[in-house]
């Protein structure tokens, strides 16, 4: 959200009287857009009416504010018992219009609405990226190979946004074999010249891949550059979140205190586990450490089955139930193309593009970052009935 953007609503409420009242509030205050749910846009603003069946309303409330899908729901309802008061308050709606509607709240809360967004808002001209963790629960179970592939995968999906990759694996970084670039910087410049980082320099210092994702690397040998620290983590993070739409970031096993920052900022950490024994034991071991001792928020950290097979000794189900939460994706097995692409330094997506991996990542980054069009149609029509 930048600073002088008008605001985006949607009204989805069934009835046209009551709608119109609404857009009307809407059409009366300064700095909105009314957009249609159909047009394929984000809206800011969600304004929707309780239907027959709170409680399904009130999951999709909390699933759309959870996942970041909207920033505010307002509300109206015909019963303002103070049961369904509590619960729009649990569900983190801030508005609740009471019926008939009182056109002058509905204009005050718009007003307290926008206050709210501008107070969380970026000056013009900066982005609001999304910082993704790659992190292994063991070595050698295709940390470098999602977070390679995810990356092109995001950079070639449907929204085409701008995706950095950052490798946390000191001396052992191998992401510029799998992509065949030759990078001139590493982090050792960023640690070099933290003082000097901004913009300009940061993209001087990043690697372009032919697929659009830009690259910093970790240092090819040791040459007794500076590590970098928690705070050099967070003031480049800050940075690469406001000059891209996406920043993936390979964190090996890395458990430095600058890769625990990088987790913390992280909007989602995907923790890549294979179906085995050990590695789902690793998997609920750092799934635990992570959560307890507070670097990533429980519902912030996915698992991912990587060298899936169907016919496995164990099942998913088992390994949920080992892992105490529902895998988010599966990577299927395919060491041909996996290798290949490795061998060859291309990602999945050109040398195979359609073998089944590839269109798992291709399916996995339309997942986290869903097409407008798809977004619109799945998520705003649930209000529409
Ligand atoms: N889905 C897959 N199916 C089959 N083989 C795979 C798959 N994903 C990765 N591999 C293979 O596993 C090996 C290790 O992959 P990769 O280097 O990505 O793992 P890593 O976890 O990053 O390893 P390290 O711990 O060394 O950094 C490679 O040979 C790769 O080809
Ligand atoms: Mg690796």
């Amino acid at each position: 959200m930048l600073v002088n953007d008008l605001l985006k609503v949607i009204v989805s409420v069934t009835d046209t009287s009551l709608a119109e009242q609404f857009q009307a509030a809407v059409g009366n205050s300064n700095g909105f857009d009314i957009i249609d749910a159909l047009q394929g846009q984000r809206p800011d603003l969600l304004i929707i009416e309780l239907g027959d069946v709170p409680e399904d309303d009130f999951t999709r409330i909390e699933e759309l504010l959870g996942e970041g899908k909207v920033k505010e729901i307002f509300l109206c309802a015909q019963n303002s018992d103070p049961a369904i008061l509590m619960r729009t308050m649990r569900a983190g709606v801030k508005e609740f219009f009471p019926l008939p509607l009182d056109l002058n709240e509905v204009q005050n809360a718009l007003t307290r609405f926008k206050g709210r967004v501008e107070k969380t808002a970026l000056p013009a001209g900066e982005k609001n990226g999304r910082i993704i963790s790659v992190g292994g629960s063991k070595g050698g179970v295709g940390t470098t190979t999602v977070a390679v592939n995810l990356a092109v995968a995001c950079a070639e999906s449907d929204s085409k946004p701008s995706v950095a990759l950052l490798d946390m694996n000191t001396l052992f970084g191998e992401i510029p074999l799998f992509l065949e670039i030759s990078p001139k910087f590493h982090w050792g410049e960023i640690t070099k010249n933290i003082s000097r980082l901004d913009e300009s320099f940061l993209m001087n210092v990043l690697t372009p891949h032919a697929s659009g994702v830009h690259v910093l690397p970790s240092p090819a040998y040791l040459n007794g550059h500076h590590s970098p620290t928690p705070d050099i983590m967070q003031r480049l993070l800050d940075l690469m979140r406001r000059v891209f739409d996406v920043v993936i970031i390979d964190a090996g096993q890395s458990m430095s205190d600058a890769s625990l920052k990088g987790l913390q900022l992280s909007d989602m950490v995907l923790l890549i586990s294979i179906l085995s024994l050990p590695c789902l034991s690793n998997t609920s071991k750092l799934l635990r450490s992570y959560i307890d001792l507070g670097y990533v928020k429980r519902e912030r950290i996915k698992v991912v089955l990587n060298r899936y097979m169907k016919k496995s000794e164990i099942s998913l189900s088992d390994a949920e139930a080992g892992i105490s939460q529902p895998v988010f994706w599966t990577i299927p097995n395919d060491y041909k193309a996996s290798m290949e692409a490795i061998n060859s330094g291309k990602p999945l997506s050109q040398l195979a593009p359609r073998s089944e991996i590839a269109r798992s990542f291709a399916q996995m980054a339309e997942k986290l970052m869903p097409s407008r069009e798809t977004e619109s149609k799945k998520r705003w029509s649930l209000f529409r009935r």
